[in-house]
């Protein structure tokens, strides 16, 4: 059978390596749920516009249903002649309906077709990544009260620098969670627009209704210009923009928590149901997860890289390169979802090591800058406290002793005015109770925050996480 998007214009039959070159259906089959929605509402629209009968449109509506059924159901059959899903739903729906269903296509253009597929494929997408991000913030959150109190050291460099408490750190990425949500809601607006009734490229003769279609596929509003709707793929490369964003946050994280799970750190016990073994060392228990989270978010990059490299220089409106989209697309979404999948347990279900964290807190002069911070309080300029306690920090160091071990008179020595009152922001608690501004690690903010926080997920709805692969 030759393709049915060969008109009488052709004079041969494809190449047989044409057809396979070309076809789309392997991966855009995905669509169909789509497709299927977006054929119902344009049957439906033109029978309001009295171009089908109500009769027609309803048969459509019957037809594409049972297509719909016979596709979940793994009847149908797919070929690579019908190039994309888009034609094979069609012909199908002509199959059964005889001129009824060759009349659907009226109006209308694959190009913006599958505009309009991609757009709700991509907003239902968005959807499930946001539900994700909610989840693992309640992972985040639900730490808060299990690691109450602990203090953990917090790193710049990957150097010892200053004391936070755990939870300031599990809200950290909560923050980093909500912008990525942030970024969801708002890439999500300008997914959410409606492209079918661009048609080719120019719009098209029959007076369809595309604010109809609109509204009964969820589109918020209608894109105005069907050259730039015939081209438009921002709303894909930007999906992945976001993408992007969530896989770096998670792969910070991954990396955190390898190096936390260390016997040199020894600060946390990963569930080991997510961890994997080694076939020649009998006692690794290895952090693959993580790694596989921190080394995925390079395909989403990746990802990225082929949409900007993919539309960069397209002249308007409709080109083929556009039909290549759809893997790097579904692929970030795939793999950033099951990394979610996977770092909501994790993070919930893994034991921070606080003995073995807090027996080392003395180490690395943590609490250096709140000291340098009270002289700074007494008077003392800045840049004179950061190298007087620099001095201190040394002499502690040459004498094995902590900051908080030293004499009154090392202090004085600086400034003989200092008294005993120096002592209560030594040692690494003190340290983390004299915090104050807003944003810091101060006990009373982070309690703050963490009500915050409470109140914010809680106000969420509950999702149900139990079937989310498979967009
Ligand atoms: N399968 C194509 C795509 O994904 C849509 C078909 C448009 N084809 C065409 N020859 N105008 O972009």
């Amino acid at each position: 059978m030759s393709s049915p998007s060969r008109s009488g214009a052709f004079e041969e039959a494809a190449d047989h390596r044409v057809e396979l070159f070309t076809e789309s259906v392997s991966f855009d089959r995905r669509l169909y749920r789509q497709d299927i929605a977006g054929s119902v509402a344009h049957a439906h629209m033109l029978a309001d516009q009295n171009i089908l009968t109500a009769e027609e449109a309803s048969q459509i509506q019957s037809a594409l249903e049972e297509i719909q059924l016979k596709i979940e159901s793994g009847e149908f059959e797919y070929r690579t002649e019908l190039e994309d899903i888009h034609m094979h739903i069609e012909h199908a729906l002509i199959e059964q309906l005889g001129d009824v269903g060759r009349k659907l296509h009226t109006g209308r253009s694959r190009n913006d077709q599958v505009s309009t597929d991609f757009r709700l494929w991509v907003r239902d997408a968005l959807d499930k990544i946001d539900h994700l991000l909610v989840e693992l913030q309640r992972s985040f959150l639900s730490r808060t009260d299990l690691d109450e109190g602990t203090i953990l050291p917090a790193y710049t460099h990957l150097q010892r620098a200053q004391p936070v408490l755990a939870n300031h750190y599990w809200l950290a990425y909560c923050e980093k969670l909500q912008r990525d949500r942030e970024r969801v809601a708002d890439c999500r607006h300008r997914v959410n627009r409606l492209s079918l009734g661009a048609a080719a490229l120019a719009g098209t003769t029959i007076d369809i209704d595309r604010e109809n279609v609109a509204r009964r596929l969820g589109f918020e509003s209608v894109a105005a210009n069907s050259l730039d709707i015939s081209s438009d793929r921002d709303f894909a490369a930007e999906s992945v923009f976001v993408l992007s964003m969530i896989a770096q946050h998670l792969a910070t994280w991954a990396d955190e928590w390898i190096l936390w799970s260390t016997v040199e750190f020894d600060f946390i016990k990963l569930p080991d149901r997510f961890c994997t073994g080694s076939s020649i060392m009998p006692q690794k228990i290895n952090p693959d997860v993580l790694e596989l989270t921190r080394g995925k978010t390079s395909r989403v990059i990746g990802s990225l890289q082929t949409l900007m490299v993919l539309l960069k220089g397209l002249p308007l409106a409709y080109n083929r390169d556009l039909q290549e989209d759809k893997p790097a697309v579904f692929d970030a979404f795939d793999t950033v979802q099951s990394c979610l999948e996977l770092a909501i347990p994790i993070v919930r279900d893994s034991q921070l090591k606080r003995e073995s964290i807090e027996s080392r807190l003395d180490r690395g002069y943590l609490d250096a800058t709140t000291l340098m911070e009270y002289l700074i309080k007494t008077g003392m300029p800045q840049r004179r406290a950061h190298h007087a306690v620099g001095a201190l920090v040394r002499r502690a160091m040459g004498e094995g002793k902590r900051l908080a071990d030293l004499p009154l008179e090392a202090f004085q020595e600086m400034d003989s005015r200092l008294d005993e009152s120096i002592y209560e922001v030594l040692g690494v608690e003190k340290a983390v109770q004299s915090f104050v501004s807003y944003g810091s690690t101060a006990p009373q903010r982070v309690v703050e925050q963490v009500r915050v926080w409470k109140e914010r997920l809680e106000r969420e709805p509950e999702y149900d996480m139990s079937c989310t692969t498979g967009v």
